[in-house]
């Protein structure tokens, strides 16, 4: 049997698993967490790792590995291949000035959505780029090379840390990454597959660094070093991918699925097989990682709100679910709009949450418990709609991540966004995506291999579009103060 290896270099938490290549059965696994916080040493990552890979039982059996891990975290090496500050993460928003002026500089929206498919926000690369040359120029101008935090741990893996000609260890032109991670920096297009080094260099202040060369997606990215992160070395590495794409991959995602994934962030997206460029921004024209595109809507505000709600209400979370779904669909009125951390679609990055409608009769925790999952639910509905009005059909829906393992947000689901909604079984769907990667990059030829379909459950209901209604009507009154 020819093992394969998937990571998930996520915000809280580094996931390991091990997979039969040819049929893709899930053989060993292993994780360790992340640290809290917006900004992280990448070191942290290595860590975790290690920890992940020894707890999966190594790699030494492992024929082939490729690293999945979250978007657009800014990682800047020196020229001796050290990290100049900590990361900061696609989550920070200290960056949203930048993403306004970037924006402004351009001309607006449709000159970004038509050189590189995105409009700025302060998730992406490029943006942080900006700040950091305008608040810290000294550690701007050690940054010799930027990468992401796949593109990095792979480079670890490979064994890459200081200059070239040391013991044979690859120096920062060692660097690679892939489409689907590269079309989240802000300076690489879509449309032509290269870099846009004119505005990687309008952003850091006509700097140049070293960026990771863009591998196609079952390109080998050279070989795992023995006791770089792991104790074994040999395994072919593949390119890897964002974790978006990775988890397109896992789910074997294809044009006309939407996949809407409850995590850390709220990602509604679709495969496609053309490029989008949207100058609103709402929907980000990323690649996928088959060659394909990955249209995509983010919203900041995603599991963590049903974890803060059930804080607020002293109940885990059955029990909010439980909760959410005694209430009357509506909530009788009261709508929670969940910005906890700013949003990023619609662009608000300095808003805060907001509930409105209480009364007499919504005042108590059924019913802010409904409020909360039907929130959560049309922040996700704005993005599908948004998808939808850039032409990609919507053939099916699939529900995944944390916030699914919520029956109350499997039920309301169907309702809230006005289709049926697939919920595949809980997994390590970005992990899982990753090791496929890496079986492709083995097997070769132009497609994944055929692993297994995943089986799914239906949830269907009444559509209530007046929830939406009442919803939209509260999110126009929030505003983005800082
Ligand atoms: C996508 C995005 C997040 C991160 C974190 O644009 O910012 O989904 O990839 O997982």
């Amino acid at each position: 049997m020819t093992l394969v290896a998937g990571v998930d270099s996520s915000t809280q938490s580094c996931k390991v698993v091990v997979r039969d290549a040819e049929t893709g059965r899930l053989v060993r696994e292993g994780r360790a967490s992340h640290p809290e916080g917006t900004e992280v040493d990448p070191a942290a990552w290595e860590a975790a790792l290690r920890t992940a890979i020894e707890e999966a039982g190594g790699l030494a059996d492992v024929a082939a590995v490729a690293v999945g891990g979250q978007q657009h975290g800014m990682v800047c090496l020196d020229s001796d291949g050290e990290v100049v500050r900590p990361a900061l993460l696609w989550n920070d928003t200290r960056s949203a000035q930048a993403a306004t002026d970037l924006t402004a500089e351009l001309g607006g929206g449709q000159a970004w959505a038509d050189a590189v498919g995105l409009v700025p926000v302060a998730s992406f690369t490029v943006t942080k780029l900006r700040w950091l040359a305008e608040h810290e120029p000294e550690n701007a101008d050690r940054t010799a090379a930027v990468c992401l935090p796949h593109d990095w741990l792979t480079w670890r893996l490979a064994g890459g840390r200081r200059g070239g000609s040391e013991g044979g260890q690859q120096s920062l032109d060692g660097l690679v990454t892939d489409r689907g991670d590269a079309s989240g920096t802000g300076y690489w297009s879509p449309f032509t597959g290269d870099y846009r080094t004119d505005l990687l260099e309008r952003a850091f202040g006509g700097r140049a660094p070293v960026l990771p060369r863009v591998l196609g997606p079952a390109e080998r990215a050279g070989a795992v070093s023995a006791g770089a992160v792991a104790a074994d070395g040999g395994a072919v590495l593949g390119p890897g991918t964002g974790d978006n794409a990775a988890a397109a991959l896992g789910i074997n995602a294809e044009p006309g699925d939407v996949v809407l994934s409850i995590g850390t962030s709220g990602v509604v997206s679709t495969v496609s097989t053309t490029p989008s460029a949207d100058p609103t921004g709402t929907v980000a024209g990323f690649a996928d990682a088959t060659g394909n595109f990955l249209p995509l809507v983010v919203t900041l505000n995603a599991a963590r709100v049903l974890d803060a709600t059930a804080r607020l209400l002293g109940v885990d979370h059955d029990e909010l679910s439980r909760l959410a779904l005694t209430a009357p669909a509506g909530s009788g009125g009261l709508v929670l709009v969940p910005y906890l951390e700013g949003e990023r679609t619609p662009d608000k990055p300095h808003a805060t949450g907001a509930l409105h409608g209480l009364t007499l009769s919504t005042a108590d925790p059924a019913h802010l418990a409904r409020a909360a999952v039907e929130g959560l639910l049309c922040g996700l509905a704005d993005g599908l709609e948004a998808i939808a009005a850039q032409g990609n059909p919507v053939r099916r829906v699939l529900l995944v991540g944390g916030g699914a393992r919520s029956e109350a947000v499997r039920r309301l689901a169907p309702a809230v966004l006005g289709v049926p909604v697939l919920v595949p079984p809980p997994g390590e769907y970005v992990a899982d995506g990753a090791a496929r990667q890496a079986a492709w990059v083995l097997a070769g030829g132009d497609a994944p291999p055929v692993w297994p379909a995943t089986s799914t459950q239906t949830y269907q209901a009444d559509p209530v579009p007046f929830v939406r209604e009442r919803y939209a009507e509260v999110r126009e009154m929030t505003a983005d103060r800082v």
